[in-house]
């Protein structure tokens, strides 16, 4: 299957990307080539979704580097240094930005004396790497994940964590687009995901697309859902799991794994494993982006839907408390809490 949302071009001198703020209505791409196009690209959420910011970010330096233009090495590493830097201060959250960023700079300095060719070489390798391994755990989460699941099942989702935001199948996706192709039939209910609507531009999109049946609800429905009984679980993606299994998504998210535990629903959470930040030791260490207020007031919407004057609070993500989450699935298998226990074991 073909990665459509992030590519880097043949020549290493651009990355195009699905613009995905312009979804659903217009499928447009965007070429970066700049330091800034990346940085913009990234905070504007023109690419977005844990996994896909890194890869673009990591693809980013690379083709930063090449067209620098640098011939002599040790200027080469600095600025590659100072570039990874500044692209990784676009957002705070996600981990896999800084994991993709650390990469590609490590395979840089692995060069260091060999030339400026070298160098430039293995960062090209590395950057696709982190994309094609990308799949490849998408895939794996994914035949995890209809392991814990039956043919005929609702599936509520919140934000979006498809191939859009990743490469292939996606994470918190992929079960249902996996399943969709081994003929389960699945009846996905997608919060909207206020404010910036990756549940009702992406998610239902996606699914839509590939032809599995969904239904759009406003995240204030997600109680009533769970009470009908249509909800046999919930799934989404992550953007840091802490060491003790505290998870940072989409703010929304810890709301519907409180609803879920009170209706006795099960709260999937999915993630590659280079999500999970042992550096982390609890949801308390992770840092919450804070977005532009407006994104609330008036982002689209004709006229502004709060007056001028009011103050508005724009937290981009929330942490859902492990003892929440009934488990947590990676490329490498399915945690269970205590997670302390569960993750560190995937390292060993
Ligand atoms: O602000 P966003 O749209 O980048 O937030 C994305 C999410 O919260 C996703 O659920 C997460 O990145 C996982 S993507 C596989």
């Amino acid at each position: 299957m073909k990665v459509e949302n992030v590519v880097l071009s043949v020549s290493g001198q651009s990355v195009v990307i699905i613009d995905q703020t312009k979804l659903p209505n217009h499928l447009e791409y965007l070429t970066l080539v700049k330091s800034e196009d990346f940085y913009e690209a990234i905070k504007k959420l023109k690419v977005r979704g844990a996994p896909a910011i890194g890869i673009c970010a990591g693809m980013g330096l690379y083709v930063t580097a090449v067209r620098s233009g640098i011939s002599e090495e040790p200027a080469l590493l600095e600025f590659i240094d100072k570039t990874a830097q500044y692209i990784n201060s676009s957002r705070p959250t996600a981990v896999n930005l800084f994991h993709a960023l650390e990469r590609v700079k490590r395979s840089a300095h692995s060069q260091s004396g060999k030339g400026t060719a070298a160098v430039l070489s293995a960062m090209r390798d590395e950057s696709l790497a982190i994309q094609e391994e990308d799949v490849a755990m998408c895939r794996a989460i994914s035949e995890y994940g209809l392991t814990l699941v039956k043919d005929g099942d609702g599936i509520l989702t919140h934000c979006n964590a498809g191939p859009l935001a990743t490469s292939v199948y996606g994470t918190g996706l992929g079960t249902l687009l996996l399943g969709k192709e081994k003929g389960y039939t699945f009846h996905a209910y997608t919060d909207e995901t206020r404010p910036l609507l990756q549940g009702a531009r992406l998610t239902s999109y996606e699914l839509d697309k590939a032809g599995i049946d969904v239904t759009l609800i406003c995240d204030n429905m997600a109680s009533i859902v769970m009470k009908q009984g249509k909800i046999n679980a919930c799934f989404v993606g992550c953007d840091r799991v802490a060491a003790n299994g505290d998870t940072a998504n989409k703010i929304g998210t810890s709301g519907v794994a409180v609803l879920a535990k009170y209706y006795g629903v099960p709260f999937y959470v999915f993630c590659p494993s280079s999500t999970i930040d042992m550096n982390c030791k609890t949801g308390a260490d992770i840092v919450i982006e804070e977005r532009d207020p407006d994104e609330i007031k008036t982002k689209f919407y004709k006229e502004p839907m709060a007056p001028a004057s009011v103050k508005a609070y724009n937290p981009a993500f929330d942490v859902t408390d492990a003892e929440l989450i009934t488990a947590i699935v990676t490329e490498k298998g399915i945690c269970r809490y205590p997670y302390t226990d569960s993750l560190s074991a995937l390292f060993k």
